[in-house]
């Protein structure tokens, strides 16, 4: 019997960058029903990355809804430890040295044949700052290689 090879990608963390709401969606007051959903992050104005997040069904529902930014898809299909990069941080022009490690997660640009699509970095500011890095998780790569 012939052997069936299976060629699996895992791109299950893989999404497209992050995008922030302008003033006019945060205004909007109409939004349709369209199921398109967004993982939509609400920060704390002192530190970005003190985030809460939520699915919204579509982007409308979550810009009306006090969301800052949003990242494609549902937040369950992001890591439980994700914490996102703000769509300005790719906008940093220098990072501190501080060693703060963490895993930073690339967008579908990147193709990824491995678990996790991801790199090691020596804190947030060092991996946000590629825009391909959509979120991160402390520590490093290999503790979420399960
Ligand atoms: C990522 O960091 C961990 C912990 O410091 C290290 O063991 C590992 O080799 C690093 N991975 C890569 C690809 O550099």
């Amino acid at each position: 019997m012939n052997k069936l090879i299976v060629i699996v990608a895992i791109i299950g963390f893989c999404t497209a960058a992050n995008i922030k709401c302008t003033e006019k969606q945060k205004q909007s007051k109409i939004c349709t029903m369209e199921y398109m959903p967004v993982c939509g992050v609400k920060i704390d104005p002192e530190n970005q990355y003190s985030q809460t997040f939520a699915t919204y069904g579509n982007k409308c529902g979550a810009c009306s809804e006090g969301v800052e930014f949003y990242a494609e898809g549902e937040c369950e299909s992001y890591n439980k430890k994700a914490i996102f990069c703000h769509p300005d941080d790719h906008l940093n022009v220098a990072c501190t040295r501080e060693f703060s490690p963490v895993c930073g997660l690339f967008d579908s640009s990147i193709n990824c044949f491995a678990a996790p699509c991801g790199q090691n970095y020596s804190n947030k500011c060092t991996a946000c700052i590629n825009k391909e890095v959509t979120h991160f998780v402390k520590g490093s790569c290999e503790d979420l290689r399960v």
